[in-house]
């Protein structure tokens, strides 16, 4: 309550079935007249790239694309983008794809105008100065990337993710259109999901970034997400299934990007690096096990969480509901056939040492977790997951 609140998001966001066709009136009116399109070879195979680009070419824009977006992008992916956008005399950049493209579309955009290599901006707020400006389209429902001031890379060499953190990587604009995640195959549907309920579920109860904004957004994410995340796996094509893991998608992005991450993704991160375990099929994972340690560490809002996931927990102790938070991301991953152990991934328990040694010596997000989360606690929770 003696907080400050505190609100960031971008400039504009427009969401809902057919958003996409505003992107041409759009950009027109920021004045633009050469787009460069940022986007991944598997975006492009659908024919979305293509629809894209006509809504921009229909306003007289000429346009460019780049499509070499790999998954995960690494610092080579990105320079590879930049010294393509330096090539020609772009005055829009437009991010199209998951968190991949996004991500590289929002740095290629800073560092049209900002000296010097990434790796001077990786860390907190070191971005001098605005890109170009930016719109951001998500083709998976997952990461927030479009409403987030966050833009991670992998550094293979240093066995570890850069993440750029500035306010100047929001988008102008950010357009979310569930028809552009009709294509999305099962598999990316569900680990993109997994990961935007984590983002929900880690903002909700982050420990000191939690506001009363913040929960509005992370709470109506959980209920979307959880009544609809099965169906979009199981049927892409059912729109409402798709609407609603756009929108709590985005919520969850928005919940993100204003309290933040801890736990789960510390935990995460040395699978996706070592063991190249996609983002969210790694948060899936550890959602459940890493909620279950922390379930004490704040039981009134794990209780609230269970009643968002649609746990009957009405008339149970409170603790007992806290419990039942993981219990129903358990069921998700069991029902989509998810992995849901170390195991399924193929990771031996050889290997959790050095992963509770690097998951461990990531501060930033273990101190705020809502429980304390000691080296040994780490490896539990990896042993757990076996
Ligand atoms: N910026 C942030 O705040 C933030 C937050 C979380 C994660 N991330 C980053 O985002 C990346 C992961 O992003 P992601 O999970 O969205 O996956 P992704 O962007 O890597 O895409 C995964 C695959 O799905 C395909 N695909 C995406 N949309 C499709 C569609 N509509 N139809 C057909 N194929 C489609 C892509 O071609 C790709 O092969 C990671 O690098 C992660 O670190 C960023
Ligand atoms: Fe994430």
């Amino acid at each position: 309550m003696n907080q400050i609140l505190s609100f960031r998001s971008p400039n504009l966001i427009l969401a809902g079935f057919g958003a996409a066709e505003k992107l041409g009136p759009e950009a027109k009116a920021l004045g633009a007249k050469s787009a460069l399109l940022v986007t991944d070879k598997g975006v492009a195979d659908s024919g979305i790239a293509d629809t894209i680009k006509n809504i921009l070419v229909k306003e007289g824009i000429g346009v460019e694309v780049f499509s070499q977006v790999k998954p995960e992008p690494d610092l080579e992916c990105q320079d590879a983008c930049i010294a393509a956008a330096r090539q020609g005399k772009y005055d829009l950049i437009v991010g199209l794809g998951g968190g991949s493209a996004m991500d590289v579309a929002a740095v290629t955009a800073i560092m049209l105008t900002n000296p010097g290599k990434v790796t001077d901006y990786v860390g907190a707020d070191l971005i001098k100065k605005p890109g170009i400006p930016t719109v951001l389209l998500p083709t998976t429902a997952g990461t927030g990337a479009e409403v987030t001031p966050n833009a991670v890379l992998s550094d293979p060499a240093a066995k570890g993710k850069k993440v750029l953190i500035s306010p100047y990587i929001l988008p102008r604009i950010a357009i979310i259109d569930p028809y552009l995640h009709v294509s999305m195959p099962p598999s990316v549907t569900s680990a993109s999901g997994m990961d935007a309920l984590a983002h929900a579920v880690e903002s909700f109860t982050h420990f000191t970034k939690a506001t009363v904004i913040t929960d509005v957004f992370a709470k109506e994410a959980m209920v979307m997400i959880s009544r609809s995340i099965r169906t979009a796996v199981a049927k892409g094509e059912n729109l409402e299934a798709r609407y609603d893991m756009a929108i709590g998608s985005l919520f969850a992005g928005i919940a993100l990007a204003n309290a933040g991450v801890n736990g789960v993704h510390a935990l995460s991160y040395p699978l996706g690096v070592e063991y190249h375990v996609p983002h969210g099929v790694a948060n899936g994972l550890l959602l459940p096990y890493v909620m279950e340690f922390n379930a004490i560490g704040n039981i009134p809002k794990f209780a609230e969480i269970a009643r968002c996931l649609g746990e009957d927990v009405e008339g149970l102790p409170l603790v007992e509901q806290a419990y039942a938070a993981a219990e129903a991301v358990k069921a998700i991953l069991k029902d989509m056939k998810m992995a849901h152990s170390l195991t399924d991934l193929k990771i031996s328990v050889d290997a959790i040492p050095a992963m509770a040694k690097a998951a461990a010596s990531n501060t930033r997000l273990l101190s705020v977790n809502p429980r304390a989360m000691t080296a040994a606690d780490v490896e539990g929770i990896y042993r757990n997951c076996l």
